[in-house]
């Protein structure tokens, strides 16, 4: 087996900081097509990629975001849920296709179809020497995001990613990732308590010390901690709302 594809996986840390040179066309047509090979649920393909050069449309998504990035980078793609083109073919069918659009069901589908794909051109981007980074930012305000990038029922923004080449500067690395052992379960869930504690225990001291070694010691938040931090948050609670106004999440 070649490492190659290993390692570029391993190396993966997310770039904030990008050089102003913008992508090629060339280079984008080739990301785009290198995600649409990614499976897809019953070949229903339920994603749409939007591509973003405009600086003014960067600006405005900024402000939704709150992150420089959104407008500093070599490009910008927001990766959207897409039923619009199935429900075009539910006017012409003889079929009800409704239910499939409305239900749980439909999201799940949609959401880990366009996951797929994005990831798909994360991992070419970074091939090609480029960075990215995801931004769930954007779903701060879906309700300006739709107005923005025009999106019509049927469709939902779920992320984007920022790409471009990673500036000079730019000293990111590889984080920690959860032992082999906590997150991989052989044949069935390991549900115990104390042993899922004991990993967490280790796991803290990794991320505490990977942080205070990358910020001579001003930074040593443990992982649990983050995760309280953020998971205590109550942020973006009107996704369900949101959903539904996208026509969306009705069964
Ligand atoms: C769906 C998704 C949304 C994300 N949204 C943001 C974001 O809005 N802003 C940001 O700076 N990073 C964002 N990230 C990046 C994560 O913070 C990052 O992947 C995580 O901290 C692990 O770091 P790494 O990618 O460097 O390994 C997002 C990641 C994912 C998968």
């Amino acid at each position: 087996m070649s490492e190659h594809v290993y390692n570029l996986l391993k190396n993966h840390h997310s770039v904030r900081k990008f050089k102003k040179e913008p992508i090629s066309e060339a280079h984008i047509k080739q990301l785009v097509e290198a995600g649409q090979s990614a499976s897809t649920s019953s070949y229903l393909q339920a994603y749409s990629i939007i591509g973003i050069n405009d600086p003014e449309i960067k600006e405005e998504l900024k402000e939704v975001s709150g992150q420089p990035y959104v407008v500093e980078n070599g490009y910008l793609f927001v990766f959207v849920m897409d039923y619009y083109r199935h429900s075009i073919i539910n006017e012409e069918s003889k079929h009800d296709m409704q239910t499939s659009f409305e239900s749980a069901e439909g999201l799940l589908v949609g959401t880990i179809d366009a996951t797929l794909v994005a990831q798909n051109i994360a991992t070419t981007a970074e091939d090609m020497g480029y960075g990215m980074v995801y931004l769930g930012s954007l779903r701060n305000d879906v309700e300006r995001v739709r107005e923005i990038l025009d999106l019509p029922k049927h469709t939902f923004p779920l992320f984007g990613m920022a790409l471009g080449i990673p500036e000079d500067d730019e000293n990111g690395s590889p984080k920690p990732r959860l032992p082999f052992e906590h997150v991989f379960h052989a044949n069935q869930y390991n549900s115990d308590k104390d042993s899922q504690r004991e990993a967490l225990k280790a796991y803290d001291q990794t991320v505490s010390d990977y942080y205070s070694s990358r910020t001579s010691g001003e930074r040593t938040e443990s992982w649990s901690n983050q995760v309280a931090n953020f998971m205590s948050a109550k942020q973006r609670l009107d996704m369900l709302e949101q959903l539904n106004k996208s026509g969306f999440i009705k069964k």
